[in-house]
Order: C-alpha cells, then sequence, then structure tokens
C-alpha cells in the first residue's frame, strides 16, 4: 500500500472510530436534554460500552501516529536520498550483477535496503531495451535475497522458488509483487549511479 492509501485508509478508520464516540455521547445527551432519564446499563453492558469507548480511542490514537509516522520518515527518507555509486561499468561484465544498498526502503522510510544492480547479456539488452537495470533484491513475497539467473533469463528467490522476469515482475511462485525498481545513470565516465526508487523521486 503506497503513502496516500495508508492515509486514506487511517483517516477513514480514525475518523468511524471519533464518529463512534461522537455518535454514542449524542444520543446519552439527547435523551438527558429532553428531561429523560438515560437508563442505566447493566454493569456488564456498561463495561463492553467503556471498553468499546476505550478501543475506539486506541484505534483513533494509533492511526494517528501511523499518519504522523509516515509523513515524517517519507520526509526524512526524501532528504537522506543521494545518489549512490554503484559500479563502474568496466568493473561488470554481461550477465553479470552486484548487490548495493541504499539508504531508503521503498516505501521511503530510512534504513540500508539491499538493492542489485544487473548488466544484461546483449541479447536481453536488446530486447528490454537497456543494458543495465536495478531493482530492490528484497523479495516480495516473504523477503529473502533474490539472484540474477542469466541461464535463466529471470530473477530467482531461493526460499520458495519465486520468479521475476528481467522487469522485475512477479512471473511464477508466491511473490504477490514486482520487485520495486531503482533508477539508475551511466555517466560519461563510466559510473553507474542509482538516483533512487523510481516513481518516489
Ligand atoms: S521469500 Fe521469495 S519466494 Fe518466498
Amino acid at each position: 500500500m503506497d503513502l496516500a492509501a495508508e492515509i486514506l485508509w487511517g483517516a477513514a478508520a480514525a475518523g468511524l472510530a471519533f464518529l463512534g464516540i461522537l455518535v454514542y455521547l449524542a444520543i446519552h445527551r439527547r435523551i438527558a436534554a429532553r428531561g429523560g432519564v438515560v437508563p442505566e446499563p447493566d454493569p456488564l453492558r456498561r463495561l463492553a460500552l467503556k471498553l468499546a469507548a476505550y478501543a475506539s480511542v486506541l484505534v483513533a490514537v494509533g492511526q494517528g501516529w501511523d499518519l504522523l509516522y509516515g509523513y515524517l520518515t517519507s520526509v526524512v527518507g526524501r532528504v537522506r536520498l543521494e545518489p549512490v555509486r554503484v559500479a563502474r561499468v568496466d568493473e561488470l561484465g554481461p550477465g553479470q550483477f552486484v548487490y548495493f544498498t541504499l539508504p531508503v526502503h521503498p516505501d521511503m522510510t530510512p534504513g540500508d535496503h539491499q538493492c542489485m544492480l544487473i548488466r544484461l547479456e546483449p541479447e536481453e539488452a536488446a530486447s528490454l531495451g537497456e543494458e543495465f537495470v536495478a531493482y530492490s533484491a528484497v523479495c516480495t513475497h516473504l523477503g529473502c535475497i533474490v539472484q540474477y539467473k542469466p541461464d535463466q533469463d529471470d530473477i530467482y528467490c531461493p526460499c520458495h522458488a519465486g520468479i521475476f522476469d528481467l522487469s522485475g515482475k512477479n512471473v511464477s511462485g508466491p511473490p504477490p509483487r514486482p520487485l520495486p525498481r531503482v533508477e539508475i545513470e551511466v555517466t560519461e565516465d563510466g559510473e553507474v549511479i542509482a538516483l533512487g526508487w523510481a516513481g518516489e523521486r
């Protein structure tokens, strides 16, 4: 789930929790304003109502914290995202790959995240239209580290035999999502630089 969806979901959950409390209070106030006697619930019901109210407050506080944390880590992550030197072009032959780390996760929270830079073999490079590609090396199933398999033209996860194609798309096995892609740049003096997560800069 991306940050925008999390914010929407969190705001909706927090809103519903507050709405429940407000409706509960409004009903009691209304009965009292009409001079009516608010019926005393039996002890068990009163306890259940109290627990429901506490749970609503906890949900609202938790969601509020999630929103704040997501926002702050997103801001911090963006600030910390500097271009990272990965390798020299001549250090990596066709069909080879190298691991490197980015200082932020694909959701932009800070913390080292393992990635892989692949130099494709000529036929693969021709069909994909690029010679170097880089992805998160963390499997989207349960987080094992994936490997490039040039003999099979794919990216393989050894934990549960998950397979991604060379565009990072999950094509077989349990991984539910593609590998997040890293934007890279090949400089004129032969350096491959990682710029950050594609779509996040
Ligand atoms: S962790 Fe990669 S397939 Fe399960």
